[in-house]
C-alpha cells in the first residue's frame, strides 16, 4: 500500500521510531481523554502494541499522520481500520491526533475526509463506523463535519475520572459518501 496524500497531511506504515511520541501521547490526559485507552503506558507497551500491529493484514495496520511543514514531514498522530467485517463490509475507524498545539485548525476533519476516501474509494467498505464519548465535543465536531451522522448512544457505558459517560455511535454509508462527493 503507497502512501495516501490529503492537501496538507499524508497517511503512512508505522515505523518504531515513530514509537517515542506515540508513548508521549497515549500518557498525555488530555489526549486520552478521549480514548479507551487510558491507563499509563510504557515503552514496553507501546513496542508490543507495535509488534502486534506489524502482523496484522495490511488493511488492518496503523495509518500514522504526517503533516506538511515547510518542505518536510511532521508526525502528529495516528488512526486506523479495525474490527473489518469484510461480509458486511464494515469497520470502525479511529484517530488521535497527539500533537496539541494544532488541534482546532481543521487537521482532524482533513485526515477523517481521506480515511473514508480509503475505505470507501480503496478498501471498498459500505459503512464506516466509529464510537466517541459524548463529552468529546471537539471529536463529535470533527466527525460532524467529515458527514458522520448519529446513529445511536449507549447510556453510561464507560467509566472515566470518577463519572459514568454514554457513549456515541456515529456512521457514514457508501452511499452518502457518493452523494456527498457528487454534490462537491
Ligand atoms: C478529535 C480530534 C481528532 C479533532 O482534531 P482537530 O484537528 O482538532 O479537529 P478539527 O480542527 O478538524 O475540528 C474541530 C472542531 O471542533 C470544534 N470544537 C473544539 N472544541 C469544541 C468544544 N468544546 N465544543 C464544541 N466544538 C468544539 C472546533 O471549533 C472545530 O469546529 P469548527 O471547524 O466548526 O470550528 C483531535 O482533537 C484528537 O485527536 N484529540 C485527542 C484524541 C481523541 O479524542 N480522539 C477521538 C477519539 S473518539
Amino acid at each position: 500500500m503507497s502512501m495516501i496524500y490529503g492537501k496538507r497531511i499524508r497517511l503512512r506504515g508505522a515505523e518504531r521510531s515513530d514509537l517515542e511520541k506515540f508513548v508521549a501521547w497515549v500518557n498525555d490526559p488530555e489526549v486520552t481523554a478521549g480514548l479507551t485507552l487510558f491507563l499509563p503506558m510504557s515503552s514496553v507497551d507501546e513496542e508490543k502494541w507495535f509488534e502486534i500491529a506489524m502482523q496484522k493484514p495490511q488493511a488492518e495496520k496503523p495509518l500514522v499522520i504526517d503533516m506538511k511543514d515547510g518542505t518536510d514531514w511532521r508526525l502528529i498522530g495516528n488512526s486506523s481500520f479495525f474490527d473489518f467485517d469484510w461480509m458486511a463490509r464494515a469497520a470502525e475507524v479511529g484517530i488521535m491526533i497527539g500533537e496539541k498545539t494544532i488541534w482546532n485548525q481543521g487537521y482532524g476533519t482533513e485526515v477523517m475526509t481521506l480515511l473514508l476516501r480509503h475505505g470507501f474509494e480503496t478498501l471498498n467498505l459500505n459503512r464506516v463506523y466509529l464510537r466517541v464519548y459524548a463529552d468529546n465535543k471537539r471529536a463529535i465536531r470533527t466527525y460532524e463535519k467529515a458527514g458522520f451522522v448519529h446513529e445511536g448512544r449507549m447510556r453510561q457505558a464507560v467509566y472515566k475520572n470518577g463519572k459514568y459517560n454514554d457513549v456515541l455511535f456515529m456512521s457514514v454509508l457508501s452511499e452518502e459518501w457518493n452523494a456527498r462527493n457528487e454534490e462537491s
